[in-house]
Formats: structure tokens, C-alpha cells, sequence
């Protein structure tokens, strides 16, 4: 199996071997963020295309060979990745294009694709020696490194901002996890997890922290590959908050390329809330990560300072890609648009990557017959306080089949 050849810092190049208690480069601090890179000749003589078609798709670990970890076969406990890509045709037909799927990354276990990052981050943890974990989160990532370790049987410590939904809250409390609820935003929180991590020895799970969690993100992009017969799509859209999904959306294609697995690259769309879009910022301007204020309903892409943010619009231009930002109110539209027409329900941030791909194609950005993914990346039911924003609640009727007659006919 394939053990990082070497960890390179996005901002200044130098590159390092693992080490469990080092995350980023030491030299450039939270802009230091670390890619991990594999001997491709070592993966290329143990798995290829053909030993994947010949085993069944049930979890992302189908793709180990293409994993930092040691370890192998896995034993996991709950079935991560294998998601749907569905093809959409009531969507399709609504914006006029004709090859758009999803990819609805709310099957994981926790109901969002942080899954496949906590379940490389814990296995490698355990690898590195680490018997407790810890992350900061929006709320996801921290249910999902919270539902991971109990089905492992590993203790977890979560710092959420006290603002974080309470769904997301339940599911942390519900599996067990340690919850601190830090009076401040997500960037303190963030900030406070990694001093605690190094105090306590916990092996952490920040995402754009940990270089693991673009790894174990990059198993949705060869998912898609794989799904797609090795044809890659055009266009992939997903939402930005630390810029880490885009990262690994990319890692996972640039990987299946550098093996020859697939001919060409997609284009990246980075979704972003219009309150809070640093990635976007630094995308049209001059690459420069700068905190912005928060300001967005959709939580999990609320985010002042990306921390993965360099890494994000690097990726994003070597793919040709671009960043769009979207309203709360166009993506409380996008929410009953991609429920009526398909009958997936996605939080807001999610939904922000399908009120992106409304803005593009009502601006004409996309053609018709362009190869187009959407990643759904968290369920709806995680935040239905922000779902009911978005659609009108029925008004009561009397128990009597005269208001029902009434209510059809005149409705
Ligand atoms: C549902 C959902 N979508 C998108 C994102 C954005 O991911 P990233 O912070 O890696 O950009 C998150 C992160 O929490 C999320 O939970
Ligand atoms: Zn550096």
C-alpha cells in the first residue's frame, strides 16, 4: 500500500515525510497547508481498473491502493462512500442540460461526505499510534468524526461554534462525542482544537489541517470516474467552505490521471455563499486568502479564513475552473427545485452547489450536451429550521372531507 511519498507545503513548496505530530509546514503557519503525494509506479503495479471492475462497489475502500494508509484489507464497522450518482432527468429537463447528474453524498453514515475524510483520518490516526481524536467543525465533519469513532469504538472531542444546528448537535450528543461549545465562531473554535490537540496528544481531523481529509475526500472524485465508465465529466460543482472538498474533488481526479486511468481532467465550480466567499475573492483577485465576515445561512460554508483555501484556488485554476457565488435566497430556491425534481434533500450549503449550476446555466455558461456533476454533499435533514425558510407551510384544515373537496378543487 501506498505511504505518502512525500507531503508538499502549497504556499512555499518545501516538502516533508510523515509525522504525526505535524500537520502543515511549520515555515508558513495556517497558510501551510500539505499535499500528499504516492510513487504512482508502486500503485499502478497493485491495483488498475480491471481489479476494481472485478470487485463488488460497497465502500470507498475499494480504492486503498490509491490510500496513505499502511494498512489492509480494511475491517470498517459502517459503509462509507459507494453513493449514488443519479442521472437526474427531471432536473435535466428543468435546466435544459442534458447530461447532469448527482452525486448525493448524503447516503454516507452521517448523512454528508466529511464520511470519507473521518474514516482515512481515523485509520490513519490509529496507524500513527493516536487512540483519541478531535476536530473542529461547522458541524459536519464533527458529526461525522463523532459517528465514525463510535462505531469504532474511539473516544472523540468536538468543538463546535454554539451557533452550530442543532440536528448537527443531536447527532454529535447521540453518538457519544465529547461536544465543547465554544462560545465563538468556527475560526476560534478551529484554532482552539489545535492547541488542545497538541496539549492533549489527540490526533486531529481539522479539515485543511490534517492532510488526510483531501485524501480521504478524493475517493467522491473516483467514484464519479468510476461510475462514469473511467469518461470523466466536464464540470463538477460542489460547495466551498475550507476549500478542502474542492481540493480532494481534484486530488482524485489529478490521481486517477497521473496513473493513466483516465485521458483528461474535469473543470472545478466552486459553489460559495455571497457571505462568505474568501475562495471566490482570491479566485478573481490576486489568489490572496483574506478572512471575510460570516454571513450566510448555509452553515456548513460559513467560513472567515479557508483553511484550505490556498490549496482551493490553486486547484481551481489549474482546472480552468471558476468560483460562483450564490444568495441565501437563491439557495433557499435551489432547495425545493432539486427536492421537486429529484427527490434528493440537501442543507443549504449543499444546495448552494445546485443554485450555482442555476446561476451558470440561466447565464448561458453551460452548454447543453456538457458532462455535468453536482455533488450533494449533506443531507437536508440536518438543518430543517433553514428548509422551512425555503417553502410555505400548509395551512391548517378542518378534519371534514367538505375542506378537503374545497382545499383540491381551489388549490
Ligand atoms: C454539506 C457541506 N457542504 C460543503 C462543505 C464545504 O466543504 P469544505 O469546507 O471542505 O469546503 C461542508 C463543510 O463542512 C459541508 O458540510
Ligand atoms: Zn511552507
Amino acid at each position: 500500500m501506498p505511504l505518502p511519498e512525500s507531503l508538499t507545503c502549497v504556499s512555499c513548496s518545501a516538502a516533508y515525510r510523515e509525522d504525526p505530530n505535524q500537520y502543515s509546514c511549520p515555515k508558513c503557519g495556517e497558510l501551510g497547508t500539505l499535499r500528499v503525494s504516492y510513487d504512482y509506479d508502486r500503485i499502478r503495479a497493485s491495483a488498475s481498473r480491471d481489479s476494481l471492475a472485478a470487485a463488488p462497489f460497497r465502500d470507498h475502500w475499494r480504492y486503498l491502493p490509491l490510500l496513505p494508509l499502511a494498512a489492509g484489507p480494511v475491517e470498517f464497522p459502517l459503509a462509507v462512500g459507494a453513493t449514488p450518482l443519479y442521472p437526474v432527468p427531471g432536473l435535466r429537463k428543468a435546466l435544459g442540460l442534458e447530461r447532469l447528474w448527482i452525486k448525493d453524498d448524503t447516503a454516507n453514515p452521517s448523512a454528508s461526505l466529511k464520511d470519507r475524510a473521518s474514516a482515512v483520518v481515523l485509520l490513519k490516526g490509529l496507524e500513527l499510534g493516536r487512540r483519541e481524536f478531535a476536530a473542529a467543525s461547522t458541524g459536519n465533519a464533527g458529526a461525522s468524526l463523532a459517528c465514525l469513532s463510535a462505531a469504532l469504538g474511539l473516544p472523540c472531542h468536538i468543538f463546535v461554534p454554539e451557533s452550530a444546528p442543532r440536528a448537527k448537535v443531536a447527532q454529535l450528543l447521540i453518538f457519544g462525542a465529547d461536544v465543547l461549545s465554544i462560545r465563538g465562531s468556527y475560526s476560534e473554535a478551529f484554532s482552539l482544537c489545535v492547541e488542545a490537540s497538541e496539549y492533549f496528544l489527540w490526533y486531529n481531523r481539522n479539515t485543511g489541517y490534517n492532510p488526510y481529509t483531501v485524501e480521504g475526500k478524493k475517493t467522491v472524485a473516483l467514484e464519479i470516474a468510476e461510475q462514469l465508465g473511467w469518461e470523466p465529466p466536464d464540470t463538477v460543482v460542489a460547495a466551498a467552505g475550507d476549500g478542502c472538498i474542492l481540493s480532494g474533488i481534484w486530488k482524485g481526479f489529478v490521481d486517477l490521471h497521473r496513473l493513466g486511468w483516465i485521458s483528461r481532467l474535469p473543470r472545478l465550480v466552486a459553489a460559495q455563499a455571497e457571505g462568505s466567499q474568501s475562495i471566490k475573492q482570491a479566485f478573481d483577485g490576486d489568489g490572496a486568502i483574506r478572512p471575510v465576515t460570516e454571513d450566510t445561512l448555509a452553515d456548513s460554508i460559513s467560513v472567515s479564513l479557508p483553511r484550505n483555501g490556498v490549496m482551493a484556488v490553486q486547484d481551481l485554476k489549474a482546472s480552468g475552473g471558476s468560483a460562483v457565488s450564490v444568495s441565501d435566497g437563491e439557495i433557499l430556491e435551489a432547495m425545493p427545485l432539486l427536492g421537486k425534481r429529484t427527490g434528493l434533500f440537501a442543507e443549504p450549503a449543499a444546495a448552494a452547489a445546485v443554485a450555482a449550476l442555476v446561476k451558470l446555466a440561466g447565464a448561458g455558461e453551460l452548454s447543453r450536451a456538457e458532462r455535468i456533476v453536482v455533488v450533494s454533499t449533506g443531507h437536508g435533514l440536518k438543518d430543517v429550521d433553514a428548509a422551512l425558510q425555503a417553502v410555505d407551510p400548509p395551512a391548517p384544515l378542518d378534519c371534514a372531507i367538505d375542506a378537503v373537496r374545497e382545499r383540491i378543487h381551489h388549490s
